[in-house]
């Protein structure tokens, strides 16, 4: 469904997708192979299974001279069918697909950590005041270019990006994105009412600046932009209309929003829209609810708002640790797959508590095996599933990577477990890879990103702690 959707530079697109990054200048690169462990979920275990989670112990990808996975398998046939190419040994690591974050916020990582909240006084006493700080250029500056870097650095190659009130702090953000080599996919943050009188904005002013930010950024290297109004209680009636406007116009930008996150944020919903049957038709009244649309949380949707977003075909960023942290109430991963919507996983930094997508797929098992609602328990393949190839149909990119199939292009992560570490130790004792998994899920935080590759090129190569001290 969402296959085939714009890409940011797919096989027959490349535009100048590959020739961005950190390695810009770099002439493109000869066919190589990989050799090392690798995992990957190309089918839904949802629907198939455990048996979905597909490994290579002794494992090789090639990937061609534009950053495409070429061929996959076990070493010794995938290095005889294809002769004559330089490897790059690395059997001490294991490689897994780029992780996909669904739903984070750029001006939020400076926030993190505000423990003892609920939602709606989070927002107000720690998270708006401190976005009202990216007004200034170069603090918003070295944010973006702070916030990508850590991006890389926790294993995420692509991601859904809530942005700033400020149109110069978004350029800043995607001058950032677009050197960084990352498939980053923000918007301007709308909302003219409830917020700050510094974060507010008109309907005139944010149409303006949105489809000026759209125009130059959406489809240039690996970016793409979303219409992102903050959340049906900091907008008017005339600003959502600002962004289905918007949204008519240009049906190939995303949108993303908020959306039955808390209790008290959704009474506060059907106090200022009491003409409307839910909180999901305030969006659908303004043409926001489509297939480009990926709303953070649900956790409290009602049966039919869960029908009409399948309806719709639009999706749901999940997001278990920032529901734990602000105390929102817990997701229903059975509600939204009997219903038949697409979810994947989102960090919602800074409410979530970490930019690790292995952290946050931990995060999504606990809430679910504490719910206890019966049904398939997840494993490692529905976790991996859930931050890789579920994340990449969910922010449009199904069709160009989530998994290291043929023809995707080489995203990925290595995993190497800190020295010394409780994750070595445990990797030690793995029988097998769904036990290696399901570890790295556990104990894998960033510091057991070892490197991260967007379309064959390292955009983030760990310095280790003895490097670092020079020995
Ligand atoms: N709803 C509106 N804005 C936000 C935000 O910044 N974080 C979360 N978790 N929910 C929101
Ligand atoms: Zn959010």
């Amino acid at each position: 469904m969402r296959d085939g959707e714009p890409d940011a530079g797919g096989p027959q697109g490349l535009g100048d997708a590959a020739s961005l990054g950190p390695t810009d200048a770099s002439p493109p690169s000869a066919a190589r192979v990989l050799r090392t462990r690798l995992l990957h979920v190309p089918r839904n275990p949802f629907e198939v299974g455990p048996d979905a989670l597909e490994s290579w112990d002794d494992g090789a990808l090639v990937i061609d001279g534009a950053g495409f996975v070429r061929d996959v398998g076990d070493a010794s046939t995938v290095l005889e069918r294809n002769p004559g190419l330089a490897v790059i040994d690395a059997r001490d690591a294991m490689a897994i697909p780029g992780l996909v974050d669904a739903h984070v916020h750029y001006p939020q990582v400076g926030v993190m950590a505000g423990l003892g909240l609920p939602l709606l006084r989070w927002l107000a006493e720690r998270a708006l005041p401190h976005e009202a700080a990216f007004a200034d250029e170069p603090l918003a500056e070295r944010e973006a270019r702070a916030f990508v870097r850590l991006l890389a650095a926790n294993g995420t190659t692509s991601a859904l990006v809530f942005g700033a009130h400020f149109p110069a702090a978004m350029q800043a953000f995607f001058a950032a994105a677009a050197e960084s080599g990352l498939r980053l996919c923000g918007g301007l943050v709308l909302s003219d009412r409830l917020v700050p009188e510094v974060l507010r904005s008109t309907p005139e002013r944010a149409y303006r600046e949105s489809a000026e930010l759209a125009e130059r950024w959406h489809g240039k290297a690996r970016l793409r932009y979303a219409v992102t109004p903050r959340f049906a209680l900091s907008c008017s009636d005339e600003m959502l209309a600002a962004c289905g406007a918007l949204a008519s116009e240009r049906p190939e930008l995303l949108v993303t929003s908020h959306l039955n996150e808390s209790e008290a944020e959704i009474a506060g919903v059907r106090a200022s829209y009491p003409a409307d049957r839910d909180y999901l038709a305030v969006y659908e009244r303004h043409g926001l609810v489509r297939e480009a649309s990926v709303f953070a949380h649900d956790v409290h949707p009602t049966d039919d708002e869960l029908s009409r977003l399948t309806a719709a075909g639009a999706a749901v960023a999940h997001c278990p640790s920032s529901n734990a942290s602000l105390g929102s109430g817990s997701f229903s991963m059975r509600r939204h797959l009997r219903a038949g919507v697409p979810f994947s996983l989102g960090s919602d930094v800074g409410a979530g508590t970490s930019l690790s997508m292995l952290n946050e797929a931990l995060h999504a098992y606990s809430t679910q095996a504490a719910l206890g609602e019966s049904g398939e328990p997840l494993g490692p393949a529905h976790l991996l599933w859930l931050i890789t190839r579920a994340g990449a149909e969910v922010i449009g990119l199904g069709g160009l990577v989530g998994d290291l199939s043929p023809g995707r292009a080489a995203d990925l992560v290595l995993l190497r477990a800190p020295d010394g570490s409780t994750l070595e130790n445990v990797l030690s004792h793995a029988d097998g890879p769904a036990e290696a998994l399901a570890a790295c899920l556990m104990l894998g935080r960033e510091d057991a990103v070892s490197e991260t590759w967007v379309q064959g090129r390292v955009v983030h190569r760990r310095v280790s702690p003895a490097r670092f001290r020079g020995r």
